[in-house]
């Protein structure tokens, strides 16, 4: 019922050049497929070479980031709007390494959230625990104040196009997965949490990824579990072989 998203998030990494040989290589592998959504989120300065590269395909493309405000003095900031110009359909946000190194609270990613909404810009809305709030058992508790945080006064007839990523900051580019059963064990808590903050509708149709070093050779696990609706790909999408593999891996789960 959920068709699967798999997702690349190039961080900070590829410059125009390199990104537009990665599209291509991409694209060529997922562009005519229909069974899964493949959607890329190279940085703001790839985004014009991708967009033509994708253009025709059914890969998509995403921004990693934004300002809520439309227009203004926001020096270094980016729009929804100016996103929406280089087609993009998805923006990535309160990933934990926007919360850790540039102090993002809940209150200003629900901000964007709402604003990307508003904009058909489809929000991809990151929560996830450190190791430490793991180890002490308050993994339940820091998702769901992320969630509630992240969607505060968003109503259920608001929110479609949301994605949520569930990515553990320990497993995020440290070569440490969550196991199958640990990361399905979150997602449906924050399906469960979708239904009583918004409706069980909108927790039915809501794709929940799974991201922290997802690669070709866990994939298939990890899709394969109930909850798990599609993967945020960090170092494994910055190379269209692993990238393409965990495409090949949902498709062959969707068929
Ligand atoms: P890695 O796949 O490199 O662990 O990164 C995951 C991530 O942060 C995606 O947003």
């Amino acid at each position: 019922m959920r068709k699967f998203l798999i997702a690349g998030n190039w961080k900070m990494n590829l410059n125009a050049d390199e990104g537009a040989d990665l599209v291509a290589d991409i694209v060529s592998v997922a562009g005519k497929q229909t069974s899964v959504n493949v959607c890329l989120c190279p940085p703001f300065t790839g985004l014009e070479s991708a967009a033509k590269g994708v253009e025709g395909s059914n890969v998509s493309l995403g921004a990693q980031n934004f300002h809520p405000e439309p227009s203004g003095a926001y020096t270094g900031e980016i729009s929804a709007g100016m996103l929406r110009h280089l087609y993009c359909s998805h923006v990535i946000l309160g990933h934990s390494e926007r919360r850790e190194y540039f102090s993002e609270t809940d209150a200003f990613i629900n901000q964007k959230v709402k604003t990307s909404l508003e904009s058909a810009l489809k929000p991809i809305l990151c929560v996830g625990e450190t190791l430490e709030q793991r180890e002490s058992g308050q993994t339940n508790e820091v998702v769901r104040k992320q969630v509630q945080g992240g969607l505060a006064e968003i109503m259920a007839s608001q929110s479609e196009g949301l994605v949520i990523a569930y990515e553990p900051v320990w497993a995020i580019g440290t070569g440490k997965t969550a196991t199958p059963e640990m990361a399905q064990e979150v997602h449906a808590e924050i399906r469960n949490l979708l239904s009583q903050q918004l409706s069980e509708e909108v927790a039915n149709r809501t794709r929940i990824l799974y991201g922290g070093s997802m690669k070709p050779e866990n994939a298939k696990e990890l899709l394969a579990q109930e909850d798990i609706d599609g993967g945020l790909i960090g170092g494994a999408s910055l190379k269209a072989s692993s990238f393409n593999a965990i495409i090949e891996a949902a498709i062959e789960l969707a068929s």
